[in-house]
């Protein structure tokens, strides 16, 4: 009687550790740190990434997203994330030379990819994985491409042509590409960290930069900048990278939820970039603030002409098989 009143309690006490273990487990916490507006395609698809990998894993991963450089500025980001400070990042793929993988900076030679379609070949193709294997020696590993969109040129004084901005302080982003892009201009470049574009904008440090439409509108840069021209010169997009440690150290199930929530961030945000870049640009209008300008065919050529040399010029830097990988895909003309 006594032995059989024992096993049951201790069947009973197994059962109701087996039933306990999943419910009282400390969530693994998963830090995602970016740098813009939480209303823009990267802060809508880290939304999206959080609900869809806290369903996936039922709640045994937690997803923590610090958007608008509330934890990091672009440069610490980069070193929190091989410290092991934050687990995820989406940086700007012209945010990748401070990490010594200068090849990223091939998506900011001017006028490279005509559309999206080009574009995807290289994301979502073997020469975007083959740059994203460039990241491991560094510890980081590269999951995804996100889209954001092509960029414009803003100033307080009007934009036709490449003569319009000689002469002229125009933030760029950390990219040895745009600085060149920039200098072809007769620009005066000028890095600074996303958090502090508008600032510099509003107190004459700069007087113009470049964006995709829905990082200027959802910056305000419709206050600071009254012209825009829609060039599309050149495209901004990310890499959502992760600490490469801490990814192989987590339990392979775990994983392979988190890579298809990653997947199904990525279709989300690359849809977000293309509603946003219409639906941004109707707000920018409509707030009166910014007068855009749509090129002509012509002047658009103009600006092609100015900026093309910029791929020759930098080819060293990031690499002549980089570039030509790329270009093959494509089909590039010059
Ligand atoms: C910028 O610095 O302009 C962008 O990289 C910001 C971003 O993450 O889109």
């Amino acid at each position: 009687m006594f032995q059989s009143v024992t096993k049951a309690l201790m069947a009973l006490t197994i059962s109701a550790a087996m039933l306990a273990t999943p419910v009282f487990a400390e969530p693994i916490s998963i830090k995602f740190s970016h740098v813009v507006a939480v209303d823009t395609p990267k802060g809508q698809a880290a939304e999206f990434f959080k609900k869809r990998a806290e369903e996936l894993t039922q709640g045994k991963v937690k997803i923590e997203v610090y958007p608008n450089s509330q934890l990091y500025k672009d440069k610490e980001e980069m070193e929190a994330l091989q410290l092991g400070a934050v687990q995820m990042l989406a940086p700007s793929l012209a945010k990748f030379g401070p990490l010594g993988v200068k090849d990223f900076e091939v998506f900011d030679l001017p006028y490279i990819f005509n559309n999206d379609v080009d574009l995807h070949k290289i994301t979502q193709g073997p020469v975007g994985q083959q740059l994203l294997d460039k990241l491991e020696p560094k510890g980081v590993k590269g999951l995804a491409y996100w889209d954001n969109g092509f960029k414009s040129f803003s100033a307080n004084t009007p934009i036709k042509t490449p003569a319009d901005l000689k002469g002229k302080k125009l933030r760029i982003q950390s990219s040895k590409v745009l600085e060149a892009q920039m200098q072809a201009l007769k620009a005066i470049p000028q890095t600074l960290a996303f958090s502090e574009v508008y600032q510099a904008l509003q107190t004459g440090v700069v007087d113009g930069t470049e964006n995709p439409i829905s990082n200027f509108y959802t910056q305000k840069m419709q206050e600071v900048q009254k012209y825009m021209a829609i060039t599309d010169h050149g495209y901004l997009g990310y890499a959502v990278i992760v600490n490469k440690k801490f990814w192989d150290g987590l339990p392979a199930d775990i994983r392979t939820q988190l890579e298809i929530a990653m997947k199904e961030a990525t279709v989300y945000a690359n849809h977000m970039a293309n509603e946003k870049s219409i639906k941004d640009l109707e707000a920018v209008k409509a707030t009166g603030k910014t007068e855009v300008t749509v090129l002509t065919p012509e002047e658009r050529e103009a600006f092609r002409t100015v900026l093309i040399p910029v791929h020759e010029k930098m080819a060293d830097r990031i690499g002549k098989d980089t570039i030509e990988a790329v270009y093959k895909a494509i089909n590039f003309k010059k």
